[in-house]
């Protein structure tokens, strides 16, 4: 039993039920479960806004789903979710509200927070980021020598760089070409370096976004950035106020900085920074790509959370998508998820996915303190397909893990692409679709025989298949598919994390790294004594001195 009175999730009976399923299964084969149902490969498909989801080549049956839908009912995954909606406080941890879908909730909509509706601050920033972005666009906002802003520099790490990062990329074709926008996110001055090289001082304008306004990478490169701006301009420290904006929670540390909070864009503590970039801390995107497609975005993530808070479980991807992952990690021993987008634009899709998944649910305590007895949150990785195709992919064909795979495609290539390039499409989703074909269905030793192949290498060109994916497709890559698929994969997390048990908001595991080097530093700057090191780290810090002539 639980601290918190709930039976532990390994001994409940719909656990129990599972493994046993999971037993009697044995090695289900993808081709005899497609042979008993001729209607699988629409049977098990579910769509959502613009999503068409195909999960039947998942090594699952119908008793499989039930099994797992009433785990999901039995450790109350839906009263979770209401809460969250609710904005009651389950980030226990932290003591926090999550409701990172307020962030995108209609105009009229009342949402609260210890008895105040959040809902009219979230569109009063909206509307002062439209305002803004819409000023920088027009060239009414100009820099301190009256140029026009052409650069953008977005200065944040983790939820206050992946986020906008990825979606900037995604969203290239909508933005705003005449702009160049960049994100620095690493401590290493190189990163800043080369965003800057090439731009001019008096056209740039830095946005440096941190939910704290104390994470040291963020603040010791927008330090730098405005040593950059001012030696550029001449030094006049009045030039700050063209060139910099902050998107914070705390106002004070901006201030501090020397930001004027008039040029703060606010959210909010329970706005989890791995769920922020819907909030002001998509600035950047929203200048790139204009309001209007950021609100379209913004009414991509709404389709899906409505869609999560109101279908059925037998319908409702998020709860599908989580549960199969459950299914995999706890009772098939898979260790890692590949999310494989077939579109260029997604390159940065599958990094964003690893903050927003593997900071969620890497997890090894539960909500209830103790030590969870079963697997949480897998390894998160992939790349664009086809370019996966010629590096990593045999390993998922035929090596000896088992690899659950999300693939991403679309129908259509982006409206701007020549004729000659977007006659390419084809061939691009004939790989997206070959793919998920062959990692399910393998080929056969009687199959490579049939084709004439030497006995000797008749193994080595065997595939056994029964390697499950998910196949998510959409017409177009749009701002509203965008948000779509992020919220598809945020609920899934949440899904994940419920049945776990574990507060999937948190992220304590992070800190001990961040003091440790804030201990360290000294001894590699001045040769300080850290008192407490060990003779491995001292050793290390000795000999980089040393190459350094120190
Ligand atoms: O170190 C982890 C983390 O706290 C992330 O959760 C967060 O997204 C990132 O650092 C950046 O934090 P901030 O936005 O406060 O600078």
């Amino acid at each position: 039993m639980n601290a918190d009175g709930r039976t532990r999730l390994n001994q409940t009976p719909e656990w129990t039920a599972l493994a046993k399923h999971r037993e009697e299964l044995g090695e289900v084969r993808l081709r005899e479960l497609f042979a008993a149902d001729p209607g699988r490969g629409t049977g098990y498909t579910l769509r959502v806004g613009d999503l068409y989801v195909d999960y039947s080549k998942h090594l699952v049956t119908d008793e499989t789903l039930r099994l797992l839908r009433e785990l999901a009912a039995a450790t109350d995954v839906s009263g979770l979710r209401d809460a969250m909606f609710r904005g009651e406080k389950i980030n226990t941890t932290e003591d926090r509200a999550v409701l990172h879908t307020a962030l995108r909730a209609a105009r009229d909509a009342v949402i609260e927070v210890d008895g105040e509706n959040v809902v009219p601050a979230v569109h009063a920033v909206l509307d002062r980021m439209a305002d803004f972005a819409g000023r920088v666009r027009s060239g009414e906002w100009t820099g301190h020598t009256g140029k026009r802003i052409r650069n953008v520099v977005n200065i944040g790490i983790g939820g206050s760089d992946l986020g906008p990062a990825m979606a900037y990329e995604v969203l290239r074709a909508w933005t705003d070409r005449d702009l160049t926008v960049r994100f620095v996110s690493n401590v290493d001055g190189a990163d800043l370096h080369e965003a800057t090289r090439d731009l001019d001082p008096a056209e740039t304008l830095f946005i440096v976004a941190s939910k704290t306004f104390t994470t040291i990478e963020t603040v010791t490169n927008a330090t730098s950035a405005r040593t950059w701006l001012l030696n550029g301009l001449g030094g006049e420290e009045e030039a700050v106020a063209k060139h910099f904006v902050a998107l914070s929670t705390n106002a004070g540390k901006v201030a501090d900085f020397g930001i004027d909070t008039a040029n703060m864009f606010e959210f909010w503590d329970w706005v989890g920074g791995r769920y922020s970039f819907d909030s002001a801390i998509g600035l950047s995107l929203m200048i790139a790509v204009g309001p209007d497609r950021f609100r379209e975005m913004l009414d991509g993530f709404r389709i899906v959370d409505e869609h999560f808070r109101t279908a059925p479980a037998e319908s409702n991807v998020p709860l599908l998508l989580g549960l199969l992952g459950i299914w995999y990690g706890n009772f098939h021993d898979a260790q890692s998820h590949a999310v494989l987008p077939y579109s260029h634009y997604l390159a940065k899709f599958t990094a964003y996915l690893q903050q927003l998944d593997m900071e969620s649910n890497g997890k090894y305590v539960g909500r209830d303190g103790r030590e969870v007895e079963w697997q949480t949150g897998p390894v998160v990785w992939g790349t664009p397909g086809t370019n996966g195709q010629h590096a990593y992919y045999q390993l998922i064909h035929q090596g000896t893990k088992l690899i659950p795979a999300d693939f991403i495609g679309f129908a259509e290539p982006v409206a701007e692409l020549s004729d000659e390039l977007k006659a390419q499409h084809d061939l691009l989703m004939a790989n997206f679709f070959a793919q998920t074909q062959a990692l399910a269905f393998g080929k056969t030793p009687d199959e490579v025989r049939g084709e004439g192949v030497p006995e000797e290498l008749v193994p080595h060109k065997t595939f056994k298949g029964d390697h499950p994916t998910t196949t998510i497709l959409a017409r177009e890559l749009t701002p509203s598919v965008l948000g779509q698929l992020v919220a598809l994969y945020e609920h899934k997390v949440f899904v994940q994390g419920a049945v776990w048990n574990i507060d999937s908001f948190d992220q304590w595991g992070v800190e001990l790294g961040k003091v440790l080097a804030k201990r360290v530093e000294p001894a590699l700057t001045d040769g300080a004594d850290v008192p407490g090191l060990d003779a491995s780290t001292k050793a290390l810090v000795a000999t980089y001195r040393e190459l350094r002539g120190r």
